[in-house]
């Protein structure tokens, strides 16, 4: 996504918000974002709580800007860190729902007691809930629903896929079938399912299968609930996992066809009298509405290679410098004055990062126009899983991040300064 990036950098250099320091900047296009946000919750019954991944934006400016769009925006939180925070930020707590697969027993009181909407990971974490439930030690205030695997393969990245015949996260469905069935006819609070997929590399298809094998297991629960006389299942929570495009001539999936692929599969989601729904998406929300600039400090021109040696690098890239196979991004070439340069070097250039160790580079042999010492070099689609995966690794400190509308700049997040890398240490 392009974004106008030449005005935005020219604009915030003019308003100098590009200090010397600022050896770095994380930007965010409000205007994209607030329109991905809309295009999301229209796309949608207007019934839908759309839980916006934490992980994938855990900044409290971007979480409130988030929050003032819609009122059936809220969050996914997956520790009780991302929990508080959104609290915090002013969501309520049946606007957070929680789905860490590694509860403690105070987190699962903290988050019955105060009515957040928890997505049980695992049979023994359903037990631990149950026990506390039957001791009269716990009331649940929100919703209960349990994660489940439908089980249904992996996609093109096997890190970020979660359904395959095993996975760490939720209730294998296959392998636990009558154990599933025993819960919903004994717990009449348990009136939720769950379910994510994978993030990035599954496709469309495989992300309404999944819905789909939930959905069955769903319509056949609650026959047999409603001969003994329980409350049916009630809320379905499809997580997120819509892929993106990190290509600005690939146009990233369209929403509306995802959602029209649901309602043909499972159309009773849609009736808002017999089901709750939930979303959980990240990386279709942010990632497309951020990028980074870094400046460049030296080129090392070299008769096969020219490195650009960056202020960023695998610290806020971790996966693209662990694995590079999988994950890639556009990147263009700005003067100081914040011009756009075109046309190709004689050479490729490696970008590299400054952290000590030689991994640390985020791309490799990337065909770019000449690179001079001062220059930016924007890496394209940061707003998500970037800043929010940043390492402490060498004591950088985190960058200046910026939000605009047209010419109209915030700064969302000031750059760390030396006394708070200190703190972050003692
Ligand atoms: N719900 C659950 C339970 C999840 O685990 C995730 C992502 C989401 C929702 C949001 O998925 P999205 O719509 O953003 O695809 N660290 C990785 C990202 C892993 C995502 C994990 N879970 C990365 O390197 O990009």
């Amino acid at each position: 996504m392009m974004h106008n990036v030449g005005s935005a950098l020219r604009s915030a250099l003019t308003q100098g918000l590009i200090r010397d320091e600022d050896t770095a900047v994380i930007f965010y296009d409000l205007s994209f974002l607030e329109a991905r946000i809309r295009y999301l919750t229209s796309s949608f019954p207007p019934e839908t709580l759309h839980g916006l991944a934490v992980k994938a934006n855990p900044l409290t400016r971007i979480m409130e800007f988030a929050a003032r769009l819609a009122p059936n925006i809220g969050v996914e939180a997956a520790s009780i860190g991302e929990v508080t925070m959104a609290l915090h930020t002013g969501y309520r707590p049946d606007q957070v729902i929680f789905d860490s697969p590694v509860k403690t027993i105070s987190d699962l009181i903290f988050a019955i007691s105060r009515g957040i909407h928890l997505n049980i990971d695992n049979l023994s974490e359903l037990e631990r809930v149950n026990q506390l439930i039957l001791a009269g030690s716990l009331t649940p205030v929100g919703l209960v629903g349990i994660r489940i695997n439908p089980q249904i393969g992996v996609g093109t990245i096997l890190e970020s896929s979660v359904a395959g015949a095993y996975s760490k996260f939720g209730v294998p469905i296959n392998i636990y079938h009558t154990e599933l069935e025993q819960a919903f006819l004994t717990c009449p609070w348990l009136t939720g399912v769950h379910l994510h997929v994978g993030s990035q590399g599954c496709s469309m298809q495989m992300l309404t299968d999944g819905i789909g094998v939930l959905y069955d297991f769903v319509l056949g629960m609650n026959e047999k609930r409603s001969k003994i006389g329980m409350t049916p299942i009630s809320v379905f929570d499809i997580g997120g996992g819509l892929p993106i495009s990190y290509h600005s001539e690939i146009p990233p999936p369209s929403m509306q066809e995802y959602v029209s692929k649901i309602a043909m599969r499972a159309p009773q989601l849609f009736h808002p009298a017999s089901f709750k729904l939930m979303t959980e998406f990240g990386r279709w929300v942010y990632t497309n509405a951020g990028y980074t600039i870094s400046r460049v400090e030296y080129v090392k021109r070299e008769p096969a290679i020219n490195t650009a040696m960056l202020h960023v690098g695998a610290g806020l890239f971790v996966r693209e410098g662990l694995n590079p196979r999988d994950w890639h991004h556009e990147y263009s070439v700005f003067d100081r004055h914040g011009n756009l340069k075109s046309g190709q070097d004689d050479f490729a250039y490696n970008l590299a990062g400054p952290l000590c160790f030689s991994g640390d580079i985020i791309a490799k042999n990337v065909l770019l126009p000449r690179i001079e010492e001062g220059d930016y070099l924007v890496i394209h689609d940061t707003g998500g899983y970037t800043f929010s995966m940043w390492s402490r690794y060498n004591s950088r400190q985190t960058p200046r991040i910026l939000g605009y509308h047209g010419d109209c700049f915030e700064i969302l997040k000031e750059r760390e300064s030396l006394e708070e890398l200190q703190r972050f240490w003692e």
